[in-house]
């Protein structure tokens, strides 16, 4: 069987990067979006964003023509067997769940173009109850007969793994409705089995219902989220009991049951997307009538703003500054924000931790000095009024205080004895607590994690612990 055409509609972070990754299996593809500038950008073998690795495979299969971009639908919809439609699916303006008219203006303008029988495959995060509504919508305005079929595979990208993500997924899941269409999403995947069989690997494959693949993608952000606040939520009963959260990770983690990854403590989650598919996911569930079902995930929301103050606070205390009801005055203190995109090996700043604890810092009379090695267009965009600094060095030179918030590998390996000769004041609040402690505190910094211990992991001299409360005995229990 010859491979099946694919078009991906939607050239944004997800359509581009599986696009090009579809390309380089040897499918013939064809990416569309609205946006002609990115379209450009694109056709000249230009990523509009930053993925590593995407680039050079972009130039390979333009230079090989397997892939080209079009702005047009009817194009789009000539040419391929298989639409994977990847458009933005944004929170709505007043909170209440996901903004769905991309999607269904991207699959109004490819129905109506249709020339003959496709299957149109929703890829974008969506409330459950989506690809029945977007069948309906494609059984609406496609030609009468074609029989064009709806098919729902949601996508698991990383941001900064996304080319290794789409030609190694862990899984792919497939909500169909007829053998026909997951005879089609088999041959559309085949390119991703075939590597793995040579690779000598397997991808599962989860052939499923619509509504079950698309509550898939919502139900693993949603535990991946509770996983980081729950680590997060350790590490403030870490701080209050004396005890150190990465040990406590590391040890929890050592059972496979519970697993060492999204388990490090931090500043929280951000992003397009866990943040925002959270909020989604419970307005749903309010709908559906469970909204009680999904009620932790609002305390999981509050743990996560809770870990950005937490960082505040940190900095306030090194620094000694007057709190009032307000919060902290940091009264124009110089301060050093390393990292300001939501993680690192990415230039997204959406929903970032570190940008919006810069911005509280400036907001609270720091004078703020940021850097980060990829993400300072992004965040000045965002946020003008900060001063971005064009290196690690200048960011750090007369601050009195060293926040670092993004875990950039630059920043973790960063000499602090150099940076402690060129920083006004040796404090650093580590929101990532991924610097190595023992060399900080050794070159004089005063150093203050998220629910870490502020000195080397190998003192093993008692720590102050606030008494447990003494219980009564229980003589009802038998001793042993
Ligand atoms: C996430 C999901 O992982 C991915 O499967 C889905 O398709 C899209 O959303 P991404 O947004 O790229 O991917 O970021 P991810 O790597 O999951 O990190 C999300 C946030 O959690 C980041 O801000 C990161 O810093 C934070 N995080 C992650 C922690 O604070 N602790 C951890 O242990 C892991």
């Amino acid at each position: 069987m010859t491979l099946p055409r694919l078009t991906f509609v939607g050239t944004g972070y997800l359509g581009a990067t599986y696009a090009v990754c579809f390309a380089e299996l040897g499918y013939e593809v064809l990416g569309f979006d609205v946006d002609t500038a990115k379209i450009a950008a694109l056709s000249d073998g230009v990523v509009p964003f930053h993925e590593p690795g995407l680039g050079v495979l972009l130039r390979r299969n333009l230079a090989a023509g397997r892939l080209r971009f079009t702005t047009s639908y009817a194009e789009t919809a000539d040419f391929g067997d298989i639409h994977f439609v990847c458009v933005g699916t944004p929170q709505r303006a007043d909170d209440t769940g996901a903004d769905l008219s991309y999607v269904e203006s991207a699959v109004t303008g490819l129905a109506r173009r249709l020339t003959r029988k496709a299957l149109i495959v929703g890829k974008s995060t969506v409330p459950v109850g989506t690809a029945e509504w977007v069948q309906r919508l494609v059984d609406k305005h496609a030609p009468a007969g074609l029989g064009a079929e709806v098919a729902w595979s949601p996508e698991f990208l990383q941001e900064g793994f996304a080319v290794q993500d789409v030609l190694r997924p862990t899984r792919i899941v497939a909500g169909v409705r007829s053998d026909w269409a997951a005879t089609m999403l088999s041959a559309a995947h085949r390119g991703v089995l075939d590597l793995a069989a040579r690779e000598q690997r397997e991808v599962p494959v989860v052939v499923t219902d619509f509504a079950t693949a698309e509550l898939v993608k919502v139900a693993a952000n949603a535990f991946l989220a509770t996983k980081i606040s729950f680590i997060n939520a350790m590490a403030e009963v870490c701080e209050a009991a004396g005890a150190d959260v990465d040990q406590l990770a590391r040890a929890i983690g050592h059972d496979p049951r519970i697993g060492s990854r999204f388990l490090r403590a931090g500043a929280g989650f951000g992003g397009g997307c866990l943040p925002k598919d959270l909020r989604a996911f419970q307005a749903r569930a309010q709908e559906l009538g469970v909204g009680e079902s999904l009620r932790f995930l609002h305390e999981v929301d509050l743990i996560n703003q809770r870990s950005r103050s937490r960082v505040l606070r940190r900095a306030a205390e090194l620094l000694d500054c007057p709190t009032g009801p307000a919060g902290p005055d940091f009264g124009n203190t110089r301060v050093a924000v390393l990292g300001a995109t939501f993680k690192p090996h990415s230039d997204d700043v959406r929903d970032s931790p570190a940008l919006a604890i810069a911005a509280a810092l400036s907001a609270s009379g720091a004078d703020v000095h940021v850097y980060d090695p990829e993400g300072m267009g992004n965040a000045a965009r965002v946020h003008p009024n900060l001063i971005f600094e064009p290196g690690l060095e200048e960011a750090v030179r007369g601050s009195e205080l060293v926040c670092v918030l993004t875990e950039w590998p630059e920043f973790s390996a960063a000499d602090p004895v150099h940076l402690g000769r060129l920083a006004a004041g040796r404090l650093v609040v580590d929101g990532r607590n991924c610097l190595d402690v023992a060399a900080w505190t050794a070159a004089g910094w005063r150093y203050r994690g998220m629910g870490r211990h502020a000195e080397p992991a190998t003192d093993l001299r008692p720590r102050p612990v606030r008494p447990a409360i003494p219980r009564p005995a229980n003589r009802s229990v038998a001793a042993g």
